[in-house]
């Protein structure tokens, strides 16, 4: 630890710097102001005892020009006569440590100079510390995105050969390359699947890589709402027939148009109608809602299932996130992608849910998420009334 003592009087400076010397630290010695500057200016010293009174510059700006040399901080103590008090408390307002008046009581003042460069100490661990950690964080960052980009790289891999497994298994199940009979139809059938449900995890999967480097975008167009969903609640009729789930459907006839992503919005149905089937137990229930009116559309899935409960309704909506207690399979990729995908058409997605009966599931969405709302032709009038 080194010292600069600043102060013209030679005795002072010499009684002091040998008591200092004494107890174990370096001392040096400036008889001006600014030969304390230029000292300061040459080394970091970890503190500076200023005399107030000096013959050149004052001790306070002494203690401004040392306080703007250095990154670190060093310790600065006044000397100061009683004279000369209010400079000191000035300079205590300016970043002194602290200050000492003449005489100096040597015991008191080897506790207040401890004092100050323990806490100079701390501070600097902290400095250090802080600067670790920014530079771990960087590091994490990126390798996140590398994480990130080999994932996409890796699903977009994985999800070109299985298209192709899929289409030869089509080929073999529509018979366009000889007869299968009703076993091996089975067989393909239950590869068919699979395939598809791995096809959806890489699509998923870069999704919410896209997702994350914000370029997911919409293509927009006009689409019928009811329409929409109803050929998605289509594709899920045998898994809801296999489940013995009563299902309902309120789909308001004029529910009308909406101008939005239509490949994306149909995966907001099926995330959201898939879940509903796969956290209902068998023989439950579930009703599906559409209806709208001249500003938005209102979506709303109802299931008689195990219910989310309270302090996990949020959360769930956050990538990877799935309930603790578990049990179905999943990645907890779907929630997420609604969410973002809802939110691009400046919507709103939330659940409300009774644990042990069952979860709501809304989303609401304006008919038109550009920013200007053109006039809108009329809703179509004639809509399958799909509860029938
Ligand atoms: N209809 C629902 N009923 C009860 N829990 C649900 C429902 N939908 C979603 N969840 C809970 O939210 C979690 C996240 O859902 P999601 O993002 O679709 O991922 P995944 O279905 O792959 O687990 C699920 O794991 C489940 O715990
Ligand atoms: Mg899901």
């Amino acid at each position: 630890m080194n010292i600069l003592i600043v102060d013209d009087d030679a005795n002072a400076r010499k009684t002091l710097g040998d008591i200092l010397k004494a107890n174990g630290f370096e001392v040096e010695e400036a008889a001006t102001g600014s030969e304390g500057v230029r000292s300061c200016e040459a080394k970091f010293f970890n503190l500076v005892l200023i005399d107030v009174r000096l013959p050149d510059i004052s001790g306070l700006e002494v203690l401004q020009a040392v306080r703007a040399l250095h990154d670190e901080e060093s310790v600065l103590i006044m000397i100061t006569s009683y004279a000369s008090l209010d400079s000191s408390l000035e300079a205590m307002n300016k970043g002194a440590f602290s200050y000492f008046t003449k005489p100096i009581n040597i015991d008191a003042a080897l506790v207040v100079i401890t004092k100050g460069l323990e806490k100079q100490r701390l501070s600097l661990d902290n400095k250090r510390l802080f600067k670790e950690l920014a530079e771990a964080n960087k590091k994490l960052e990126e390798l996140d995105k590398r994480k990130s980009y080999f994932v996409s790289n890796v699903s977009h891999e994985i999800k070109n050969p299985l298209t192709v497994i899929r289409e030869s298994m089509k080929l073999l199940l529509d018979n366009l390359v000889g007869k299968v009979n009703p076993e091996q139809k089975e067989i393909l059938e239950m590869g068919k699947r699979s395939t598809e449900r791995l096809i959806r995890l890489a699509s998923d999967l870069l999704d919410l890589q896209k997702i994350e480097a914000g370029m997911m975008d919409l293509r927009k167009e006009k689409i019928a709402m009811d329409a929409l969903v109803w050929e998605v609640i289509q594709n899920f009729e045998i898994e809801l027939f296999k489940k013995r789930l009563n299902f309902q459907k309120e789909i308001q006839a004029n529910s009308g148009f909406l101008f939005g992503d239509r490949d994306k919005l149909t995966q907001v149905f099926i995330n959201l109608l898939s879940n509903a089937i796969k956290y209902t137990p068998e023989g439950g229930n579930i009703v599906v809602k559409l209806e709208g009116n001249e500003k938005e559309i209102r979506f709303e899935i109802v299931d008689s299932g195990q219910g989310i409960p309270e302090g996990q309704r949020e959360m769930i909506f956050n990538k990877y996130t799935r309930l603790m207690t578990e049990k179905q399979e999943g990645t907890g990729l779907g929630l997420p992608i609604v969410k973002e995908i809802v939110e691009l058409h400046k919507g709103r997605v939330w659940v409300e849910s009774e644990p042990g009966k069952g979860s709501r599931f809304i989303f609401t969405m304006p008919r038109d998420c550009r920013a200007e709302v053109p006039r809108l032709e009329q809703p179509r009038a004639v809509v399958p009334s799909v509860g029938s």
